[in-house]
């Protein structure tokens, strides 16, 4: 097919996820063609720096071919093997004996969004089979993502996935995100002792006795990139148990070396009571993502569910074989391949890189953990003040970005997401921020932009 009729076929079927329908019929898709390391190519032939890994996913990078290999060997041997009826395969066991910490039984999903709905669902499940159904009320993050599945939606903190959506539920709320550049906290302490209050009155709002579980992520991802201060996720794992509510950290994007070691909640030496990953399990290649639970969990699930009885969750492609075989491979290559030592030496060095960014007249500030950055950029650095929605400053920038040959996201408040793959070198990530600062100078050109500034 020519990219011609690429494009109009695209524009007349292809439901793109998160998307305004009428801009898509409109401006039609950017189509890429291939990808080696962290660089892609698009159906024209230009080369661009993925800054942002896919969508915070390739952590592994593209092009690697032991990848593409454990695929088509699994692919050759078996390709599908049910985990329905007692059935199972090689590749799902070995990964799910991988299973990290105490947190030792794992249910596969096929990537975030139904990794969030299975750990809510088995939530409602362990309730009701211990004799405390009223536990049903969740809490989570303004700001915070879960995904857009028909309950997670509402999980999430994110007016999008709301709208029109009925969601969220009247079970499901909401407290403040832990912000460091728009707190009025005086400092980090203050930061985690205001989360924690907000917790605690929101849970006696509700009623202690149903109020289920808090899901957090560790570091905000969609809703900013926006880390909070080391210790905020420990306090707020212990006001949970003093609170009698489960601990639910949802790793989709932070797991996987993506802020340096394998899983983020490793910064803290913590073990939630439900972890939820997808993306950097398979980097991408193939979809996969997973719930894990500790063992107190899942003994009172199995324990208070007579024998002969089904426990009724599951999804034809749970433990597909040749995910699991992609899945172990990418952890190969993360731990004996090298790749999360060169993202945690890469993060080191991105971590000297974006002080610099300050300098520029719209930048009001940077953050990362590893190789997850937020830039934010604002129109008055005194008065913090996010860039009018009218200057559409995100989508000049996108569009920007990729003509200087670079990838990243930009949020539609004004925040600029890298979430480059692990194996970028210190070279790859200069040409990275000279492409970003350019990125930001040509937005400038534009005279509504410019004249926007304080
Ligand atoms: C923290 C978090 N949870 C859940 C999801 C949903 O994952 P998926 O898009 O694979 O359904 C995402 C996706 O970005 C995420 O960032």
């Amino acid at each position: 097919m020519t990219a011609n009729s690429l494009m109009e076929s695209d524009r007349a079927h292809w439901i793109h996820p998160v998307a305004s329908w009428r801009d898509h019929e409109e401006r039609g898709p950017t189509i890429l063609g291939s990808g080696k390391g962290s660089w892609l190519t698009d159906i024209e032939g230009r080369t661009l720096l993925d800054g942002f890994a896919g969508l915070w996913c390739v952590n592994i990078g593209y092009g690697q071919e032991s990848v593409v290999e454990a695929a088509a060997e699994q692919m050759r041997l078996l390709p599908y093997a049910t985990g329905y009826f007692h059935y199972g395969s090689e590749p799902a066991i070995q990964l799910a004996e991988r299973a990290p910490g105490d947190l030792d039984h794992v249910y596969f999903s096929l990537g975030g969004s139904d990794a969030v709905d299975s750990a809510i669902r088995l939530i409602r499940y362990y309730y009701n089979v211990t004799g405390r159904p009223e536990k049903k009320h969740m809490i989570a993050l303004h700001r915070g993502y879960h995904g857009s599945s028909t309950i997670g939606s509402g999980l999430t903190g994110l007016p999008a996935f709301h709208a029109h959506f009925d969601t969220p539920t009247p079970l499901q709320h909401h407290i403040s995100c832990p912000y460091p550049y728009r707190s009025e906290a005086a400092d980090d302490a203050a930061i985690i002792a205001a989360s924690v209050a907000e917790l605690k009155a929101k849970v006696a709002e509700i009623g202690q006795d149903k109020v289920a579980a808090f899901f957090t992520e560790p570091m905000v991802g969609s809703g900013g990139v926006i880390v909070p201060p080391k210790g905020w996720l420990t306090a707020m794992q212990q006001a949970c148990r003093e609170l009698d509510i489960l601990f639910i950290v949802d790793e989709v994007i932070t797991g996987f070396g993506r802020t340096g070691p394998l899983f983020a909640c490793e910064h803290e030496g913590l073990t939630p009571d439900l972890l939820t990953v997808a993306k950097g399990l398979t980097s991408g290649y193939v979809p996969m993502g997973a719930v894990f639970l500790s063992d107190r969990i899942y003994r009172a699930i199995a324990d208070n569910t007579p024998p002969g009885v089904a426990v009724g969750h599951g999804m034809t492609y749970s433990g597909h074989p040749v995910s699991a075989a992609v899945a172990l491979e990418v952890l190969r290559l993360y731990e004996e391949g090298g790749l999360l030592a060169n993202g945690q030496k890469s993060g080191a060095y991105l971590a000297t890189k974006l002080p610099g960014l300050l300098d520029h007249p719209l930048v009001g500030d940077v953050r990362s953990l590893g190789l997850l950055a937020g830039v934010e950029l604002v129109t008055d650095k005194q008065a913090k003040t996010r860039p009018a929605a009218d200057l559409n400053l995100p989508g000049h920038l996108a569009r920007i970005g990729y003509d200087n040959g670079l990838i990243f996201r930009a949020f539609g408040d004004g925040i600029v997401g890298f979430a480059p793959p692990l194996c970028i070198t210190e070279d790859e990530i200069d040409i990275m921020i000279e492409r970003f600062v350019k990125s930001l100078d040509d937005l400038l050109t534009i005279k509504e932009i410019r004249d926007a500034i304080g």
